[in-house]
């Protein structure tokens, strides 16, 4: 079993990062940290994962649905403001909004950006009564203060979640447990939620529905490993046993400076970096 040190980033591929990455800055709070050969570097002042944002061909396929990811606000009241700003701004952002709804305690707008992916403004104030503490428990421990994001009546607080689709939901549970060394939640029949056991945020695993557009290598889960070393033997180790575990795709593995790294698509074709980077 891999013994991850975080699920430190996720990625996002977008098909314009000029129109993209303003919607990201002026919606759901998130700041650029930093820019890469391709690819810009996002992270919300109060999560400590990291969105990796790639441009993909302008005529790449919109991801869908069930490949999010949301933000947070404190406050059910929120999300009706939220809802209100999301409108505002329609035109200017050319993006399309679900009507705010209710599911499982939770209260959220969906919106939908031109770059080709769905977003969640979610709240879960109603929720850690109803003993969802596990993934509901405060994302943050300092709130943003209206000032630092004044004017739109709602403030993302954390980037709380990504959102991937399984098959079989005790094969993928084994999967995360027992290969990955991650935790699994379950909070009720038909999903479950993977997070790292140190950290709050997580990723929603919805069972599968038909003719979806799969995830690419852009929309990968990174986890970290201690060691350039663990990293080789983690590789070595699901190259022996990929029949078994039911892996699509298992990159070679790559180095430079010490750090290693390799990407592969698990039991449900879902992509993972596993990396010795800090
Ligand atoms: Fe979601």
């Amino acid at each position: 079993m891999f013994k991850p040190i975080g699920l430190v980033a996720g990625h996002y591929e977008c098909r314009s990062l000029q129109q993209t990455l303003p919607i990201l800055q002026d919606l759901l709070a998130l700041e650029v940290v930093a820019r890469n050969d391709g690819e810009t570097v996002l992270k919300h002042p109060n999560t400590d994962w990291k969105l990796i944002a790639h441009e993909s061909d302008a005529d790449g396929p919109d991801k869908a649905f069930q490949h999010h990811y949301g933000v947070r606000v404190a406050t059910n009241r929120e999300i009706d403001e939220a809802h209100e700003y999301l409108q505002s701004k329609k035109r200017e952002y050319k993006i399309k909004i679900i009507q705010p709804k209710e599911n499982h305690n939770a209260y959220s707008v969906h919106f939908f950006e031109p770059g080709g992916n769905f977003w969640e403004i979610e709240s879960y104030e109603k929720a850690d009564e109803a003993g969802m503490g596990k993934t509901t428990r405060p994302h943050w421990q300092t709130p943003i203060s209206q000032q630092k994001f004044p004017g739109r009546g709602y403030i993302p607080q954390a980037l709380t979640h990504g959102t991937v689709q399984f098959h079989d939901i005790e094969a993928t549970r084994r999967f995360y447990e027992d290969v990955l060394g991650l935790e699994v939640v379950q909070l009720w029949p038909s999903s479950i939620y993977v997070k790292h056991p140190e950290s709050p945020w997580y990723i929603v695993n919805l069972p599968f529905r038909a003719e979806p557009i799969l995830p690419t290598r852009a929309q990968r889960f990174v986890l970290a490993l201690e060691s350039a070393s663990e990293v080789e033997e983690a590789h070595h180790w699901l190259s022996n046993s990929a029949q078994t575990l039911g892996l699509s795709t298992l990159d070679p593995i790559q180095s430079s400076n010490d750090v290693a790294w390799f990407i592969f698509s698990d039991l449900n074709r879902n992509w993972w970096e596993v990396t010795s980077a800090r």
